[in-house]
């Protein structure tokens, strides 16, 4: 049924047509904690009665309680909450609006929202390193060809492969913790874009919501979307490095090379050719990350022609931000879960050990060390050789144990231990960030008065 909101524009088309309402399910919560803070922060001001003040966060918290429901009618989920108040307390429930602005409430919210999904990423991410160093560490030495070009190019071990993105997800973590910082500082109590008269101490609701901070330049703080772009980009670069892997996956298990099995179920069969066994999850995967791209594309051509303070495109650029943190999440799980039943498939590897020349590089790199040759020379004689079908190449699995400079495929091992260690620590913090994050919010919403 529709009803007129609070700041209706009298056209049922266009309020459902510019509502943020249903994207708003996303913050409720977080909307109901900036409203919450800044109502005490009213209070404590002495510009808001304190029985209005108590009668207020009673709603609020069976608001919280009972979720967002209907609100056809609404802008969005600010102006709900506060018609909700005034419906149920009568104008005493208007009080919520002064020195409130949806800008600055909103930003708080996303800001609320987006640190627990930072948090929540951070956490599945370090279960992907997880899976990525124990299955290295259980492949130990299962050799594997490695390409450039996608041409056979030198021999290592799978493990080598995931340690490298494990590398790459200790790297993405390094820049989501420095995202995390730039995010969790508070806008509210910025207004619309000036500030308000009256006179809320911003660093006092910063520290009620478990803000280290605040965000100083209240047009700053109400129009910049800057937090929300950075973390994004940031995110949808390690999907689409870590998603790389997932073309490896796609070559490897292709049954002219079968270099790899993983577990059947997500592997996936044609409806008419009986033989298929599609790699459907990696596919699906691939593609969710390609979305990924599009909805960080979306945010930065929404907030490029916007001047520097408010305006309602914002609303519109905020759903792409959960699309990015919910595939990223989602993508992050499902390639833990490839990786822990990822399996070389040894006879295929050792078809093409022979069949290719992929110690043609350490063969001629022994050759100009022991004839002391200069490198080009020994590079001629070895392509050659090879072109004369009379290439003897070196054993592999000995050029893989040979190589001990760092990083080389035989000293990951070690390495892979120390870094699952440190892994096990990182969890134990996140979780630890994560009950810190949730005992202030509960706090706010459960707190006495
Ligand atoms: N719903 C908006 C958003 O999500 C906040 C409201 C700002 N509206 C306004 N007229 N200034 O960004």
């Amino acid at each position: 049924m529709y009803r007129e909101g609070l700041l209706g524009s009298g056209s049922r088309d266009v309020t459902v047509y510019t509502s943020s309402l249903k994207d708003d399910a996303e913050i409720f919560r977080e909307t109901i904690l900036a409203m919450m803070v800044h109502l005490n922060e009213l209070e404590r001001l002495g510009a808001v009665p304190g029985e209005s003040a108590a009668r207020i966060r009673g709603v609020l918290r069976r608001a919280a309680a009972e979720g967002i429901g209907g609100g056809d009618g609404y802008e969005d989920v600010h102006e709900y909450l506060e018609a909700r108040l005034i419906e149920e307390l009568g104008p005493e429930g208007g009080w919520v609006g002064l020195g409130r602005s949806r800008n600055d409430h909103v930003a708080t919210a996303i800001r609320l929202r987006l640190r627990r999904l930072m948090l929540l990423l951070a956490r599945d991410v370090a279960e992907l390193r997880d899976a990525l160093l124990r299955r290295a560490i259980d492949l130990g030495e299962e050799l594997m060809i490695g390409s450039t070009h996608k041409q056979p190019a030198q021999v290592t071990t799978l493990g080598h492969y995931l340690l490298g993105l494990d590398e790459l997800s200790g790297d993405f973590l390094s820049t989501l913790l420095s995202n995390y910082c730039l995010v969790n500082k508070s806008p509210l109590g910025s207004g619309a874009l000036a500030g308000s008269m009256v006179g809320a101490d911003r660093g006092r609701e910063a520290g009620e919501l478990g803000f280290v901070g605040v965000v100083e330049n209240t047009v700053y703080a109400t129009g910049s979307r800057y937090f929300a772009l950075s973390t994004a980009s940031s995110v949808v670069a390690y999907l689409t490095e870590a998603g790389r892997f997932l073309n490896n996956l796609q070559m490897w298990l292709m049954p002219q090379l079968s270099y790899v099995d993983v577990d059947p179920k997500h592997l996936a069969t044609s409806s008419i050719m009986p033989h298929k066994r599609n790699p459907a999850t990696v596919e699906v995967m691939r593609a969710r990350i390609g979305e990924a791209i599009g909805h960080l594309t979306a945010m930065y051509s929404i907030l490029r022609p916007l001047e520097v303070g408010y305006e309602l495109d914002l609303q519109e650029a905020t759903r792409h931000l959960w699309e990015v943190m919910g595939i990223a999440m989602e993508s992050t799980r499902m390639l833990a879960d490839v990786v822990r039943g990822l399996k070389v498939n040894s006879p295929a590897v050792s078809r093409d050990l022979s069949a290719f020349p992929v110690t043609a590089a350490e063969t001629a790199e022994k050759l100009s060390l022991e004839e002391s040759i200069p490198f080009r020379q020994a590079h001629r004689a070895v392509a050659e050789s090879i072109k004369k079908r009379e290439f003897r190449g070196l054993d592999p699995a000995a050029v893989v144990r040979g190589k001990r400079s760092m990083g080389a495929p035989a000293t990951m091992i070690e390495s892979a231990r120390r870094r699952l260690e440190q892994v096990e620590k990182f969890k134990l913090a996140v979780d630890s960030m994560l009950k810190a994050v949730s005992d202030v919010e509960d706090e706010v919403l459960g707190g006495s008065g």
